[in-house]
């Protein structure tokens, strides 16, 4: 079987791609459906995109290769398709948009586009060897129990990277990359949660509080941080892992919009008799003050603390130091952070630059969004890309 276009991978950026490339288009998918990190995404609901997306949500050796995909497919045209699908969707936070319904929607909406179009979906197929005979690709496969060689004009790579590989996910695209000669950043796994060894946080697992937490290079994020039985979790601690590196230390301040100084010398008034820990107990959740309360003193009454108590305490609630032992690792990670050196590819077609005709698009390229919606617009931008440049 020859077709002008396979496709590897029947995620968001392979379905997106295969909706964009024209009718002779066939996918390829190991799984036994398509799209199945969309279907548990947002909690079921897929936050499809950010109304924020700037290339400036993306981390990559290349601040800037992102930037012309996302400039040709922006999220305002992934809205429209998903309101011409009659999709109900809501913002929750921060420019994060969910489906008001089911996550299954935007599968579904992804394999009608594919429909319209006339591409073909093959699913419980597996990849065998790949070549290219200076004209065509050449794919062997296996399908129900059957190999056979699938010839290809243009092969686009789009089986994403190593997050979850309980959910199918190989590492793939990187052998392909590294077969056709294209450089490979290093990888690892992001968004993802911290562990610590010794436990330390079990005693306080399921309380949430805001919190900034800041990774040694700089990176802030104002986000919920989780407490988990074994370590930390919550969107400011996955975003900050895409920044973290083994051995460093994170800071974390506790209620960064609440002005713990002024508010404790108010309560020394007002609250004479209170204690430290009642009052701090008001804007902090009673588990942390508690635990905090063996790492740094916070016994007696307001009116006990002096102007430099005070500036101690706000101190140890806005720098909290701490070393994770690790992450959670790609068991959990939402991505891989890393892959596909994009120097090797076109930042307009997402082709190779070394291999005509060879495509890399969504996770597998080394462009990783930050939490909220990022990395999904990334696949629908890239996919666009390769699918309007073949
Ligand atoms: P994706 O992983 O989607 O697709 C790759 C496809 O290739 C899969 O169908 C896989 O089966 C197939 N494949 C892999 N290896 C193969 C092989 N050897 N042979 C055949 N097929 C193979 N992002 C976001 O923006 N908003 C969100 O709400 C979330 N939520 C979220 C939750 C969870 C739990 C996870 C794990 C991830 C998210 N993400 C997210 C991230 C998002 O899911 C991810 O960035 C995109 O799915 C990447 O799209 P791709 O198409 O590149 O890869």
């Amino acid at each position: 079987m020859h077709v002008n276009t396979l496709i590897l991978g029947a995620g968001a950026a392979g379905l997106h791609c295969a909706a964009h490339s024209g009718g002779d288009t066939l996918v390829i998918d190991h799984a036994k459906s398509a799209g199945e990190k969309i279907r548990i995404s947002g909690g079921g609901r897929c936050n499809f995109t950010n109304t924020g997306t700037t290339a400036a949500n993306f981390i990559s050796q290349n601040p800037h290769f992102a930037k012309s995909a996302l400039a040709r497919y922006t999220q305002w045209d992934f809205i429209d398709l998903v309101d011409r699908h009659g999709i109900a969707w809501h913002e929750k936070t921060l420019g994060q948009l969910f489906c008001d319904t089911s996550a299954k929607d935007i599968i579904a909406m992804l394999l009608a586009e594919m429909d319209a179009v006339g591409a073909q979906l093959w699913l419980k197929t597996e990849i065998g060897n790949i070549r290219h005979d200076g004209t065509h690709f050449h794919v062997a496969l296996k399908r129900n129990g059957q190999a056979q060689i699938v010839t290809a004009d243009h092969l686009v790579v789009a089986t994403g990277g190593k997050s979850i590989p309980k959910m199918g996910a190989t590492g793939l695209a990187y052998d392909i990359a590294r077969q056709f000669g294209l450089a490979m950043t290093d990888t690892r796994a992001a968004l993802v949660p911290f562990t610590f060894s010794d436990d330390k946080f079990k005693p306080l697992a399921g309380t949430a509080v805001p919190a900034r937490m800041t990774t040694t290079d700089g990176t802030s994020f104002d986000e919920a941080l989780l407490f988990t039985h074994r370590g930390l979790s919550g969107p400011a601690v996955l975003q900050s892992s895409s920044y973290w590196r083994e051995g460093e230390d994170v800071s974390i301040t506790i209620a960064p919009d609440f002005d713990i100084d002024a508010a404790l010398k108010s309560h020394r008034d007002t609250d004479a008799r209170k204690a430290l820990t009642t009052i701090l107990s008001n804007h902090i959740p009673a588990r942390l003050i508690e635990f905090l309360a063996t790492e740094v003193e916070l016994s007696g009454n307001m009116a006990d603390l002096s102007d430099a108590r005070i500036t101690e305490v706000t101190h140890a609630l806005r720098n909290w130091t701490l070393k994770p032992s690790g992450t959670e690792g790609y068991r959990t990670a939402e991505v891989t952070l890393g892959g596909v050196d994009t120097n090797d590819l076109s930042s307009k077609t997402m082709e190779a630059k070394g291999q005509s005709g060879l495509y890399f698009i969504g996770e597998a390229v080394d462009v990783t969004g930050w939490l909220g919606g990022y990395n999904f617009q990334w696949a629908w931008s890239s996919g666009y890309a390769a699918g309007t440049a073949i």
